[in-house]
This record gives C-alpha cells, structure tokens and sequence, in this order.
C-alpha cells in the first residue's frame, strides 16, 4: 500500500467518526478529497478587479493586536507607499520598540489596552493609524491570522528550502505588507523522537531553530503541526503522551503558531466519545502552552466534530481558532459546503481572539493532493468568490499554493486591501446571510467597526442573474444592538473595484455565476 492510500485510509476513519456528530445536526459536512471539477463554466473569464496606488502611504492588516506581557512580541506593522517612506509610533507600550521599517518587537511590561498611534510619511503624502495593542493572558488572534500553510501546495513534499522560499515570496510579491505574517508548517515535518523524547525534524528540515529565525527576521511568525494521537495524518509522529515536551520544543525554537490535528486521536477514544473526552486532547495540550514561555496561537483541527464551536473558545481550551468541516479542496462543492452551508449558522460562535474556520483559500498552483503541481481547478470567478466569503465570514486568510507561481490575478484577488479589511475588521462580527433570492442569489452581511456594513451578493447559480436589496433595512439583523440603522439614501462602494458608486437607497446589481459583489454601505463614523 502507498503512502497516499495509507493517508487516504485513515482520512475514511476520521469523517466516519465526524459524521457521528454532523448526524446529531452538526454543521460540518464531508469533503472528499477528490472531486470532478465543473468543466462546463468558461474559465478565461476573469472579473474586473482594481489594485490600489502602490506610492500612497498606507497601513493595511489589523488594527488591534494581542499579546501575553513578559512573552517576546514581533509583529511588522503592514504597510505600503513609495520609499523613502518615515515612520513613526507613539504610545508604544513600556518595552516594546520599533525599528524604522516597522517591525515591532520587545516584552510588554504590564498588562493593558495601548493605542499606539502610527505614522507614515512620503513625498505622496500621510497615512495615520492607530493600532491597539491588547496586552493579557489568552489574548492572542484578535482578527483572523492571514499566511501561507504548506499542505495544499507541497503536501509531505515540504522541505525547509520550500518554507524559506514561501516566507521570501510572502515580502517578495507584497503579501507581508498587507498583512499576511504566518509561516505554517503542516504534515511531514516529524522525523521521530530522540531518546529523551524529545520531537526531531525530519532531515528535510535540520535546524529548525535556523528556519524560524529566517522567518523572524523578514518580520513573519512560524506554525508549526501535530496532532494529539500517536500518530498525525499522514503517519508522521504526533504528540501523544509528550504534549509537554513537544510544547517546550516548539517554544524554544520559536514557533508562534500550533495547528493540532485530531487524526489517530481516534484510536484513543471510545467508538461513541462523550464531550469530555472530545474536549480533554485540546484541554492537554492548552494547558502544556500555557507552561511554556512564549506565545502560540492555538488552532484546532478535528473537522467539527461534537460542535467545537460551542466549546473550543473556552476554559480549558482557550483555543484560537477551530476546523468547521472536512478539508476543502478546489472545487465549487467544497468552497459551496465548507464555505456556505458550514458557515450559515456559526456566526454567534465567532469574534476577537475564536474564529471558526472554513479551511484554506484555493488558489494558485498546488498539489491539491494530487501528487503534482497544477493550477487550481476554482474558475477566476470562483475564487474572487472564495476571497470575498472567506473575508464576510472572519475566516482565516491561509494560502496554501506555491507562492513562487502566484500571477497577477491571484496577487491582486488576494492584495485588495478594502477586502482584506474587512476580514481583519476589529468588531470580528462574521457575516450572515440576511436574505436568499430566486435562482441561488444570497445576500449576506456584516458590521465593520466603523459604523458601515460590508454586503455580499454572492450568485451561487448556475447563470448570470442580478441580486436586489429593496431598502438598507435588510441589513438591520446583523447590526449590533443600539448601532445606528442604515435607512434612505447611502454611500456605497465598489470594494473589489475600489470604487463609489454614489449615494442609493437599494440596490440592484448583476452578478455573474459563481461570482460575487462586494460593497461597503454607508458613511464611515471614523
Ligand atoms: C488533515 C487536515 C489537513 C491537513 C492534513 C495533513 O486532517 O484536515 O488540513 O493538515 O490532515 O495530513
């Protein structure tokens, strides 16, 4: 048997046992990994996006930050415009600094909420931000991490040459300076335990500590992968029983970031687990990275299974972020279910520092588990619709494609700082679909901390068709109490166009199939 079966096999006894709870109406549903892509749609077509002025100062990616105080601090703030570009940061809290490229890095002394008020200056002009840096225990994640995790696009193939080059690519094409800063390790980084137990990068990778410190020094974070079981999912070794040691590890080398994969964890448990015993892998390994001395986003994986949403955010999990479904692959079924139909009643369960997540964005050249590079199978419109649910749901913003073969669609599908603001928008409210129109039009919405609300018309039909929103009170149910209602005439913006469309009070818009609208309503309070 090869080792793909061998995956492929165990992948069976995972959704078989995901589907015990998606019975008992749970929201995740099965994705198989391999699928007919829809060879019907025209795939030449590609919708019309606009990029931003690359010379203005300008600050993209979160505006509120967390961090433990006393744990080391990095984060680059995004940032674009012609150089030489000043910038400058007042309000910095006691023991954080920031170089003149702006990379911010320190211990935070004490606790508390800082807004550090932000600069840039060029010959083009100024941009002002203020970013609030959350200084506590368990405040990690306030927006959704955006990067790049191998799997789709190596699969067990990576290699620490690979990882190097994607954190190069990420600064290389401009992606770091929107915002995208996690470099994740998934499968096949394990070569074993030594004596002592303590976790071994395979030879492919070496000096894991080296990797890391390359990452760090372009102004990115590290994640790394494992899973609770003996075993992870690709049969490479996973943290069972040395939760504690591999914690350490992690922590010593430096990793900001832990995807824990619930595969062989399955063998440990009863056929017919109860919620504690779903709840205590995740519980062990909280507890392990809270011993340690440094800060790890903490990212759970086990498809969805007994309604992690319900309890994945809270003691004693404080996780950061949680799998709904089974993995997404590049095709209009698993971006429709692990994207839509997972998503439609999850948005409660979503906010600053928990987030639901939809799986990776499909885009770009990967092995998509096929063994080969390819492109993916999603047509262009396919994933501007992608981009556009991910950022109405909060999801995570996670490439998962070669990025040395990005082109200039994909850069800009995934560079539209109006869109990727709304994804990092600081209220974390995910969107939700406020009304369903003839033919597979929805209409979803969501609040954005400045007192506007982002709109999508997605066409999930099978032809061209217009999606209407008769009066600004469709948007009302997603508002958060006491937010002022939209109501006459308002701004309203193109956001994958960039443009205002003027001031309206309805709208009707045509949207090809498999395609989406984008627009923001309403004047900004701030
Ligand atoms: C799956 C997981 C994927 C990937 C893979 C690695 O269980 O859902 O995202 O991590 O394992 O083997």
């Amino acid at each position: 048997m090869t080792k793909k079966q061998r995956v492929g096999l165990s992948r069976r006894e995972i959704i078989a046992s995901a589907a015990t709870f998606m019975a008992a109406g749970g929201a995740a549903k099965r994705v198989l990994a391999v699928e007919a892509p829809d060879s019907r749609r025209t795939r030449r077509e590609f919708p019309d996006i606009a990029s931003g002025n690359p010379d203005l100062p300008e600050f993209h990616g979160p505006r509120v930050i967390g961090a433990t105080p006393g744990r080391d601090f990095l984060f680059q703030v995004p940032h674009t415009g012609a150089t030489p570009l000043v910038l400058s940061a007042s309000g910095l809290p006691r023991g954080l600094r920031m170089t003149d490229t702006g990379l911010i890095r320190g211990k935070i002394q004490s606790p508390g909420t800082y807004n550090v008020r932000l600069t840039a200056t060029n010959r083009a002009g100024h941009a002002h931000r203020v970013l609030r840096i959350v200084a506590g225990q368990h405040k990690l994640g306030l927006t959704p991490p955006m990067g790049w995790n191998s799997w789709y696009a190596y699969s067990t193939g990576n290699t620490a040459e690979l990882t190097r080059a994607a954190a190069d690519a990420l600064v290389k094409h401009g992606l770091a300076a929107k915002g995208f800063m996690y470099v994740n390790l998934d499968d096949g980084w394990q070569g074993g335990r030594t004596a002592s137990g303590q976790i071994m990068p395979t030879e492919k990778f070496g000096n894991m500590q080296a990797l890391i410190a390359h990452v760090h020094e372009l102004g990115l974070r590290f994640g790394i992968y494992s899973s609770p079981g003996p075993q992870t999912c690709a049969h490479h070794t996973g943290s069972w029983g040395h939760e504690l040691l591999d914690a350490q590890s992690y922590a010593r080398w430096g990793v900001d970031f832990l995807k824990y994969d619930w595969c062989s964890y399955t063998k440990e448990v009863p056929r017919h687990p109860d919620l504690q015993q779903y709840i205590k892998p995740y519980a062990v390994m909280r507890r392990a990275l809270d011993s340690v001395d440094r800060d790890i986003f903490f990212s759970l994986c086990q498809y969805g299974m007994a309604h992690v949403w319900t309890w994945g955010a809270k003691a004693p999990v404080f996780g950061n972020q949680w799998r709904t479904s089974g993995d997404i692959i590049d095709t209009w079924a698993a971006i429709s279910r692990n994207g839509f139909d997972a998503q439609r009643q999850l948005y409660p369960f979503a906010g600053p520092g928990h987030w639901n997540d939809p799986c990776m964005l499909m885009l770009g050249y990967g092995k998509y588990w096929s063994g080969a590079l390819r492109p993916t199978r999603l047509t262009p419109h396919e994933q501007l619709l992608q981009v556009t649910l991910w950022s109405m749901l909060a999801a995570p913003m996670v490439l998962s494609c070669d990025l040395d073969k990005l082109d200039k669609f994909t850069i800009d599908l995934v560079t539209n700082t109006e869109i990727i603001a709304v994804d990092q928008d600081e209220l974390g409210m995910q969107g939700q679909c406020v009304d369903r129109q003839a033919g597979g039009m929805e209409i979803w919405a969501r609040p954005l901390w400045d007192g506007t609300v982002a709109v999508a018309l997605f066409n999930r039909g099978a032809k061209s068709q217009t999606g209407h929103i008769a009066s600004w009170d469709m948007l009302d149910p997603v508002l958060p109490r006491g937010a002022r209602t939209l109501r006459g005439s308002q701004q309203v913006r193109d956001l994958w166009k960039r443009k205002t469309l003027g001031s309206m009070a309805r709208i009707s818009m045509p949207v090809p199939s498999h395609s989406a609208v984008m627009l923001k309503i309403g004047n900004p309070a701030h």
